[in-house]
């Protein structure tokens, strides 16, 4: 593809992406209802204890702090840079579904390659969401956006998300040493990709 660069900006956008257990939507500013910055805050204040485990941004994040990243995040989709969906589970009396939690991917575009990152409510997880949100943006990523590479990167510590991973297809490949500060301490991390060829 000679110039991909220009293929993929055109081509990415946080596109609805309809799995059988969830439904991935784009994040927006100002969005009404569940979808807002307020419902995203209770959410995580909810589960504050349980994400900051392995998340090193929840500790600093207040409702003023979430609006920024929800701007930066769709300033990143503008520019080809990244996106971020919310999960919402199916629900057969509910059309919109019941918020869950989040997947972001951070794009690099020079390499063809991008790293995910996600995080699910306590009470959402055990379902099998996440697993479904990674196959569905693993086919997005391959397939619309034409990308080569996914990676993810695991805390040591965090067999949960390693496992998503390996249900997901994610090959590991090795430690990438004090890769995080998380709560005051640099954490080691588990390195894991999918390449396009080991899928096609
Ligand atoms: C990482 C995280 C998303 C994993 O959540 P999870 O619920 O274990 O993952 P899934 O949604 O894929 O669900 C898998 C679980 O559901 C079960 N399950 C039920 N139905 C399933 C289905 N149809 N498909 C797959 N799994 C299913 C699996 O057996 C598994 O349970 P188990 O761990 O008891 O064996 C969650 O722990 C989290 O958000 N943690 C805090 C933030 C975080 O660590 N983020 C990642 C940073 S790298």
């Amino acid at each position: 593809m000679d110039n991909f660069e220009d293929f993929f900006t055109e081509a990415f956008e946080t596109a609805t992406l309809k799995g059988n257990l969830v439904t991935l939507k784009g994040i927006r500013e100002n969005a009404p209802g569940a979808a807002s910055a307020e419902n995203i805050f209770a959410t995580i204040e909810n589960s504050r204890d349980f994400l900051a485990e392995h998340l090193p941004w929840i500790p600093e994040t207040d409702i003023f702090d979430l609006k920024k990243r929800i701007r930066s995040w769709v300033l990143n989709e503008r520019f080809g840079q990244g996106g971020c969906w919310l999960i919402f589970r199916n629900s057969p009396t509910d059309p919109e579904g019941d918020f869950a939690g989040s997947i972001m991917m951070d794009v690099n575009l020079r390499n063809r390659s991008a790293t995910l990152s996600y995080w699910l409510a306590k009470q959402f997880t055990g379902q099998g969401l996440m697993t479904e949100s990674v196959k569905l943006i693993t086919k997005f990523a391959f397939e619309r956006l034409k990308l080569n590479r996914l990676e993810l990167l695991v805390s040591v510590h965090n067999g949960k998300s390693a496992a998503v991973a390996t249900r997901c297809g994610f090959m590991e490949e090795g430690i990438n040493r004090d890769y995080e500060l998380i709560n005051g301490k640099f954490v080691d991390h588990r390195r894991f990709s999918l390449l396009a060829r080991d899928v096609y």
